[in-house]
């Protein structure tokens, strides 16, 4: 079973995903991932044998009653299909902008784990509260969107902050964004996070 999220869209010739990337495509006995990622969406799909998807419908939570995915996320979902397959331009932009936010990063002493996908995870120490001040600071003052992952997702006083560079970003939005980050891993450092979040509470 391969939960695929990050690779469904941007890895592989095709962008088919991580088993095409290893080339083990055809050994999956069932794949699945996020429309949240590369289909820019919400809801999800699998694939797989008729008998496995089958009883997986008449089984899942999500698949009881009415709760199906909304037509327009569904037609959504398929014309990003569509480009994903057409639109290989997209895929290279992509990972042109990925490289060049992972590199800078890490060339700036962030670290970054060891991510091998276009989802860019950024671990700093801290607390939930310092982090919510931290993503308030970048939206409002420096234009940079992300989201935190918290415990238990991650251990106790780490922070993850997770990036997602597009095909629509250009290299202009990646630098500016990595000298947001440095400004706020200087604030980060010097406490002013902490003091926001305290006036806050
Ligand atoms: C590996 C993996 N699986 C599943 C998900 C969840 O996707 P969704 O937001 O559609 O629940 C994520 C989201 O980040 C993920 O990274």
């Amino acid at each position: 079973m391969v939960d695929d999220a990050h690779g469904f869209g941007t890895l592989g010739k095709t962008g088919a995903g991580a088993g095409e990337e290893q080339g083990v495509q055809d050994d999956i006995d069932v794949y699945f991932a996020t429309f949240a990622k590369s289909m820019a969406g919400i809801g999800a799909f699998f694939a797989a044998d008729k008998d496995i998807i089958q009883y997986l419908q008449y089984n899942m939570r999500s698949q009881m009653f009415a709760k199906s995915l909304p037509m327009a996320m569904v037609k959504g979902a398929l014309k990003r299909l569509d480009m994903l397959r057409t639109m290989p331009e997209l895929k290279e932009k992509l990972w042109e902008n990925t490289n060049a936010l992972q590199s800078g990063l890490k060339e700036n002493g962030f670290n970054i784990g060891k991510t091998n996908t276009c989802v860019t995870p950024v671990f700093l120490e801290g607390d939930i509260p310092e982090a919510m001040a931290m993503v308030h600071d970048l939206r409002e003052n420096y234009g940079v969107f992300c989201s935190i992952v918290v415990y238990p997702v991650i251990p106790k006083g780490m922070i993850l902050l997770r990036l997602i560079p597009t095909a629509a970003h250009t290299l202009e939005d990646v630098s500016e964004t990595i000298i947001a980050f440095s400004n706020m891993r200087d604030k980060l450092e010097k406490g002013v996070y902490k003091r926001l979040a305290a006036s806050m509470a």
